[in-house]
């Protein structure tokens, strides 16, 4: 069979495994033939090679992790994510951005030409630009998670939305490492999701008490929430053999929402464009 996205025999990484986006990458890769290895905090269901127990935001979880996962990694898929509220802005930052970079710059000796990295940022960190010199001075910080968890614990004041910085340090970071990793011949992605059905979002819209209809002025003009099915799809291909010449993006995956506001068809209530 003509192998068109490349995964076949491929050792890959998937973060969030257990549930929503990073569960339909995991699948689809299963289904291409690829060896799943799943990182998660929660039980992980898909028929995976291996799944490793992690806390994101735990540097000797993710150690334990990286010592059991093979030499050769053609793909990582960082999908793991917490919303906030109701995880509090220090936490969230630390799994959604701090865990995933120490795991990739772990991971990155094992990738050679040819491999990719592709995350999970947001809408909500499109709005990165005004905010650059913040995030700049903490991904220049000392790539360890009790280094960041100092910095924001002394910065709270610069980052009262834990979620939309978390979001930002993942698009910037995934441009910032474009050019280093090209030169290896490994490419960087991200994607922007528009509002997805995932125990995310139950845990947004109940614990977090975000009311149905703040949520629903970010759905596209289809009118539907995606599904976590939706991310998988393009997740798999930014990093498949299909996106072979991809990178350094923040791929919006939204049925044109970020389109409708760069050309004034609606509110621009993130400040993306
Ligand atoms: N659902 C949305 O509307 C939406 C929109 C934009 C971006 N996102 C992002 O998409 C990503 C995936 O979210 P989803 O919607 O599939 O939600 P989900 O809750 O279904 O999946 C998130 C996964 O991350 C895992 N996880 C949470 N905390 C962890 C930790 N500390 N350590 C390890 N694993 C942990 C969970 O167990 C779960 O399997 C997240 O990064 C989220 O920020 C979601």
């Amino acid at each position: 069979m003509n192998d068109l996205l490349g995964y076949t025999g491929k050792n890959v990484v998937v973060t969030g495994a257990a549930s929503g986006m990073g569960q339909a990458a995991a699948q689809l890769l299963v289904d291409c033939g690829a060896s799943v290895y799943a990182l998660d905090i929660a039980d992980v269901s898909v028929p995976v090679t291996r799944a490793l127990r992690v806390d994101m935001k735990d540097a000797a979880s993710l150690d334990a992790a990286v010592q059991a996962l093979p030499d050769e990694i053609y793909g990582l898929f960082n999908c793991a994510g917490v919303p906030s509220p109701p995880f509090a802005a220090l936490d969230t930052v630390l799994i959604n951005f701090s865990g995933l970079r120490y795991l990739t710059e772990a991971l990155l000796p094992r990738m050679s030409d040819g491999s990719g990295i592709a995350s999970i940022a947001s809408t909500a960190g499109m709005g990165w630009k005004p905010n650059l010199a913040k995030v700049r001075e903490f991904l220049a910080l000392d790539n360890t998670l009790a280094t960041a968890q100092q910095w924001l614990t002394q910065h709270t004041d610069a980052v009262p939305d834990g979620y939309g910085f978390s979001k930002q340090c993942i698009i910037v970071y995934t441009m910032s490492q474009a050019k280093p990793l090209a030169q290896r011949g490994i490419r960087i992605n991200c994607i922007a999701p528009s509002p997805t059905d995932s125990a995310f979002m139950k845990t947004l819209k109940g614990e977090g008490q975000i009311p149905d209809e703040a949520v629903e002025l970010f759905l596209p003009s289809n009118g539907r929430y995606a599904t976590g099915q939706d991310m998988g799809e393009a997740l798999v291909m930014l990093n498949s053999k299909l996106g072979g010449f991809i990178s350094g993006n923040n791929l919006p995956v939204d049925f044109g929402y970020c389109a409708e506001v760069y050309m004034g068809q609606r509110d621009d209530l993130l400040g993306i464009s």
